[in-house]
């Protein structure tokens, strides 16, 4: 049978033009806090840009499998790759989706490895990368904040870390054992700001353990605490387990997540202003993430995603 999911009611609603004011930073700790997650609205991000990122990837998934076929890779230290999961787990059928992985920072680097089509996917794209960049720099200043530590500490290393979008399409599906979708996890970055072209995210309460259904607000993204910053702020600010269903089954849904982590081969450890004799560091809340250049293997703690999973 069919499980029923509720609707999460009173998610926390972060007006990005009030950024800085306290009440504002506030409503970011208890939302990063409690929740693990918040809208962002008035965002700066122009409607024009998200549309026509929306467009390009549309146009990308929809073209035939022989124009994709380069980018098809199961390498995951490809900086542009193009695959499909599917995992066991929905009452017993599978989950299935197509995605589309890009590394994006520095844009230049690896600007000419994406898509060359549908033909303004990387101006479009490139766009797209760039304003939500700035804004996750901004969020993070302000996170900080929230965290009682000054909105420079850590920007810098935030700057030149790393940023990987993942554009995922989940077309309906025709066989009755595959439905579309994204099964349960935490992300590995420290945030990661999620546009929805529809409904379909869904994250678990952690009042009562139950998963619920993220409404879609209009304008808005979706800002989700992923495991550095779990990390970073010594287990205060817990990633939010997630996953997508989407709540049509006859109609297309993509999504774009851009995941703002630390670099590749930082340590990423607890902030020291953050450990004290109430608050030890814990001892499992440490990972090293290998360079994907180097392709060093990776030594990540059994408790930690990886920006490689897909
Ligand atoms: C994901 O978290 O990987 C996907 C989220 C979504 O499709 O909304
Ligand atoms: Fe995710």
């Amino acid at each position: 049978m069919e499980e029923t999911v509720q609707t999460f009611k009173k998610l926390p609603i972060i007006d990005f033009s009030l950024l800085h004011h306290d009440s504002v930073i506030k409503q970011i700790h208890e939302a990063c806090r409690n929740f693990g997650f918040f809208h962002v609205i008035n965002h700066g991000i122009p409607d024009s840009v998200i549309e026509e990122a929306l467009n390009v990837n549309s146009m990308f998934f929809d073209m035939p499998m022989a124009m994709k076929e380069e980018l098809l890779s199961d390498d995951v230290q490809k900086p542009a790759r193009f695959s499909r999961v599917q995992v066991g787990c929905h009452e017993n059928g599978m989950l299935s989706r197509d995605f589309l992985k890009l590394y994006a920072h520095p844009l230049h680097h690896f600007l000419s490895l994406w898509p060359s089509n549908p033909l303004n996917y990387r101006e479009n794209m490139g766009m797209y990368a760039t304003e939500v960049r700035k804004l996750g720099i901004e969020l993070f200043g302000a996170i900080m904040e929230s965290l009682n530590l000054s909105p420079t500490q850590l920007k810098q290393n935030f700057e030149h870390g790393a940023q990987l979008i993942g554009i995922n399409s989940y077309p309906p599906c025709s066989e009755s054992n595959v439905k579309a979708g994204t099964s349960a996890h935490t992300d590995h970055s420290i945030i990661t700001v999620l546009l929805q072209s529809s409904p379909g995210l869904h994250i678990m309460d952690r009042s009562d353990g139950a998963w619920k259904s993220v409404s879609k607000i209009e304008g808005s993204l979706e800002v989700i605490v992923g495991d550095h910053l779990e990390v970073i702020s010594n287990g205060l600010y817990r990633s939010v387990l997630h996953r997508a269903l989407p709540s049509s089954d006859n109609v297309s849904r993509l999504s774009i997540a851009d995941f703002h982590s630390l670099g590749m081969d930082d340590i990423v450890e607890p902030t020291t202003k953050l450990v004290d004799e109430k608050h030890p560091k814990s001892s499992h809340i440490s990972l090293h993430l290998p360079n994907p250049v180097a392709g060093v293997p990776l030594l990540l703690s059994g408790f930690y995603g990886s920006p490689f999973s897909d």
